[in-house]
Formats: C-alpha cells, sequence, structure tokens
C-alpha cells in the first residue's frame, strides 16, 4: 500500500516571486518540488530575473504561464494575489526589498503584493555588503513590520567569490516556514520537549549496543509541533536526518547523556515526549581496548540504565503533559496500558513493531493512543500525519488537565 509522504500542500495556491539574483536558478528547483507536492503555482518574474532564468523555464516547471508585464493586460497585478493562500518571493534581491519596503508599483511582483492580504515570505539573497548596508537592513525591519515573514539568508561562498551572509536560505528551511504559516498555530503556547532515536552504548572502542530506530517518529514530532507555533527543542540521538528547521537540538548518544539532557529541559516544558528508543542495558564496563576474539568465553556484562519516562513520570509539575512511546510486537494495548501506569504518563502511543509499514524505518506508522480511560487505534498513516494526530490528542488532553487543575490557558 503507498501512502502518500505528505499532502500539506496540495491545492495551495502559491504567488511565486523571482527577481534577479543568480540564486534565480535555485528558485527553479523550489517551483519544481511545490509542483511536485500538487502547490498550484504561478511564477511572476521581474525583468532582471528574466536575465537569469528563462521565463520558459517556470512556465514548464509550474505547468503555469509565467508573468512579468505589468501592462499585459488584465489587470494582473490585481487578480494575480486575489486568492493565494501565500506569496513567495525568492530570490528577493536588495532592489525587490526596497520596492517592497517603499511600496513602490512599479513592475508586476511589487504592485501584486501591494494588492496582496495573504500571508508573504520572503527569502532575501545577495552580497553580503548589500545584506549588511544599513539600508538594506532598515527595509528589511521594515518588511518585518508589515508583518512579512523574511527567512534569513546563510553564510557561506557566495555567487561573486565572496564569504559571508546572504546566500538564498535552504529548500527545507523556506518549505517548513511556508507550512509554518499555512498551518493553524494551535501550539504557539507550548514548550515541547521531544527525544528521538535510538541510543548508543558503547562496549570498547569499535562497537556498540543499540536497537533500530531510525529516529522518523520523533522528528516528524518535532517538524509538525514546530509548524503549529510551538518552541521545540529535540534531544536526538545518532540518527541519519537533517536537524528540522528552526527547532533547537540537542545531540546525544548513550542513554545516560539522554537522561541528563532531558532532566535539564524536562521542566520548562509543557509537553515531553518520549519518543526515543531508549537501550534499557548498557555495558556494566567500557573496554578501553577492543576486546579480542581471542578471549575464550566472551562473556557480556550488562548494566541497567535509568528509565528516563519513568523518572519523569514521578517528578513531573502536574500541568505538565507527558507522552510516551511504546514498541511492542504482542500484546499492543495491555502492555502500552501497563506502561501507561507504571511510568505515570497521560498517554502512551503504541507502535507494532512487526507490522510491515509501521515502526522502525518505515517511512508510514499505525499507532494505538491509550490514556487512561481511552485506546484509539489510527488508520495507517505517513509518519508526519500521524505527528499531527498525536498533538490533536496532546492538545485535548492539555485542556483538560488546565481545566482540572484550574488554569484556562493551553
Ligand atoms: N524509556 C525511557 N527510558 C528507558 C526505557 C524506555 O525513557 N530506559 C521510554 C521510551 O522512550 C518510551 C517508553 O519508555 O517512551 C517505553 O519504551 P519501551 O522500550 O517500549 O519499553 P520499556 O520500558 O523499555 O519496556 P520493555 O523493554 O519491557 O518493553
Amino acid at each position: 500500500m503507498i501512502i502518500e509522504q505528505t499532502t500539506l500542500l496540495r491545492g495551495k495556491k502559491i504567488l511565486f516571486g523571482v527577481s534577479g539574483s543568480i540564486a534565480a536558478f535555485k528558485a527553479a528547483g523550489w517551483v519544481s518540488s511545490l509542483t511536485k507536492e500538487e502547490a498550484q503555482v504561478t511564477v511572476v518574474m521581474t525583468a532582471a530575473a528574466t536575465r537569469f532564468v528563462t521565463p520558459l523555464t517556470f512556465a514548464a516547471l509550474s505547468g503555469n504561464e509565467v508573468q512579468s508585464d505589468i501592462f499585459a493586460g488584465g489587470m494582473a497585478h490585481i487578480a494575480l494575489p486575489a486568492a493565494v493562500d501565500a506569496v513567495l518571493i525568492a530570490p528577493a534581491t536588495a532592489q525587490t526589498v526596497a520596492r517592497l519596503a517603499y511600496g513602490f508599483a512599479d513592475d508586476l511582483l511589487s504592485a501584486a503584493v501591494l494588492a496582496c492580504s495573504s500571508p508573504v515570505l520572503i527569502c532575501p539573497a545577495m552580497n553580503s555588503k548589500m545584506l549588511t548596508h544599513p539600508a538594506t537592513q532598515r527595509n528589511l525591519a521594515t518588511l518585518r513590520e508589515f508583518g512579512y515573514t523574511i527567512v534569513e539568508p546563510e553564510s557561506g561562498r557566495l555567487a561573486c567569490g565572496e564569504e559571508g551572509a546572504g546566500r538564498l536560505a535552504a529548500w527545507d528551511t523556506v518549505r517548513e516556514t511556508l507550512l509554518g504559516l499555512l498551518a493553524t498555530q494551535d501550539m504557539a503556547e507550548q514548550q515541547v520537549l521531544i527525544t528521538a532515536g535510538p541510543t548508543r552504548e558503547p562496549l570498547d572502542p569499535a562497537r556498540f549496543l543499540s536497537n533500530r530506530s531510525s529516529g522518523k517518529m520523533g522528528y516528524a514530532l518535532a517538524r509538525t509541533a514546530k509548524r503549529r507555533g510551538a518552541a521545540v527543542t529535540l534531544i536526538s540521538g545518532p540518527v541519519a536526518l537533517e536537524p528540522p528547521p528552526g527547532v533547537a537540538v540537542i545531540h546525544v548518544e548513550t542513554a545516560l547523556e539522554m537522561a541528563e539532557a532531558v532532566s535539564r529541559s524536562a521542566a520548562a516544558a509543557s509537553i515531553v515526549v518520549k519518543a526515543a528508543a531508549v537501550a534499557d542495558f548498557r555495558a556494566a564496563a567500557f573496554s578501553a581496548h577492543k576486546i579480542k576474539k581471542t578471549v575464550t568465553e566472551p562473556l557480556l556484562e550488562l548494566a541497567a540504565n535509568p528509565d528516563i519516562l519513568a523518572s519523569l513520570g514521578r517528578n513531573r509539575r502536574p500541568d505538565q503533559l507527558l507522552i510516551g512511546f511504546a514498541a511492542e510486537s504482542d500484546s499492543h494495548e495491555a502492555e502500552g496500558r501497563r506502561k501507561l501506569l507504571a511510568k505515570k504518563a497521560d498517554l502512551i502511543v503504541v507502535n507494532d513493531i512487526l507490522g510491515k509499514n509501521t515502526g522502525f524505518e518505515a517511512d508510514t506508522n499505525q499507532v494505538t493512543l491509550i490514556t487512561l480511560e481511552t485506546a484509539e487505534t489510527l488508520e495507517l498513516l505517513s509518519k508526519e500525519e500521524t505527528a499531527d494526530r498525536i498533538w490533536d490528542k496532546a492538545i485535548t488532553l492539555l485542556h483538560s488537565k488546565r481545566m482540572k487543575h484550574g488554569t484556562e490557558q493551553v
């Protein structure tokens, strides 16, 4: 069964403005990505942008005619932004930033932005001296005052050969910011702490004990919470995933390091999610030298790791929401309920680790959400969709918890 990875941008109408920077070639890739995600993209190019990449390229990638002439007729500057979900301008040159800050309407893109009441996302790209010039900084500040969102350019090697800030932001960062602008900000008050991935318990300089956790579920939780407006800290064991943009990531290796990092961050969190597959045992003694196969009886002595979730359950504030996971191969609901009670969690998300499309490494998941009173099995979904459903449940639980403890705000 093929499950859609993400349907978040499907049908979203994006007005994509391109201005005249060499980074315009990157915008072509972004338009292609948006179109692959089934967004409806209309590209507006400034005259300078058409000198870098031809309108034909953007027309072919978006499947729509590219607009650049304000005098082409049909009141394009009013019609184009009328029904869009968002305007995305990338790359935004110093000239375009200035034009927008001063409210000029002398080309199609700037006039369309003036006539637009949807969210505007601006991705500047320019030489670092141009970027840091007070004129550009003041113009960017003005755009922020208008309520536009600026995705800060990155630092690195620029097309002009200089090193510095001014490189167009990465698509992942821009995409996440766009998804945040399109999402309901129902977690804006939340400080979320998430653990993800496996832990790795060293035996000797060459070997370790670990498990098959990929971290995908925890990272999906981090991305989706961030999109919904939460401040997110992610404590991650070793995984092969890109850090989610806008999320504070703390990298750890062992269960003891994870326990330490969690204990430092947990007090500030309104919601803690333990999605990590913590190794229950570590080597009783780390061998500083490689264990040789000549050892006659290879005995591995283990010591128990602390149960981080159980310790959070013992020490948490009453208004803090605690969510655990349970990786099960049998008796899913009974085991989930047992862990819910034993670890004093508010919600346990049970994973079937034997399912073909669920659990470790898969991009999809089918989980059962277990609370004291309820057990609800979700359908097979992408991990991001599963994450969103977990947050929906968490917000409901947090509401009833706050009502019970007499505080209204969630
Ligand atoms: N957990 C934890 N610290 C541990 C072990 C587990 O915080 N040392 C957390 C996990 O992050 C997860 C939950 O406890 O949220 C359940 O983990 P799981 O591995 O399913 O259960 P265990 O408690 O290890 O029990 P068992 O191995 O018997 O299934």
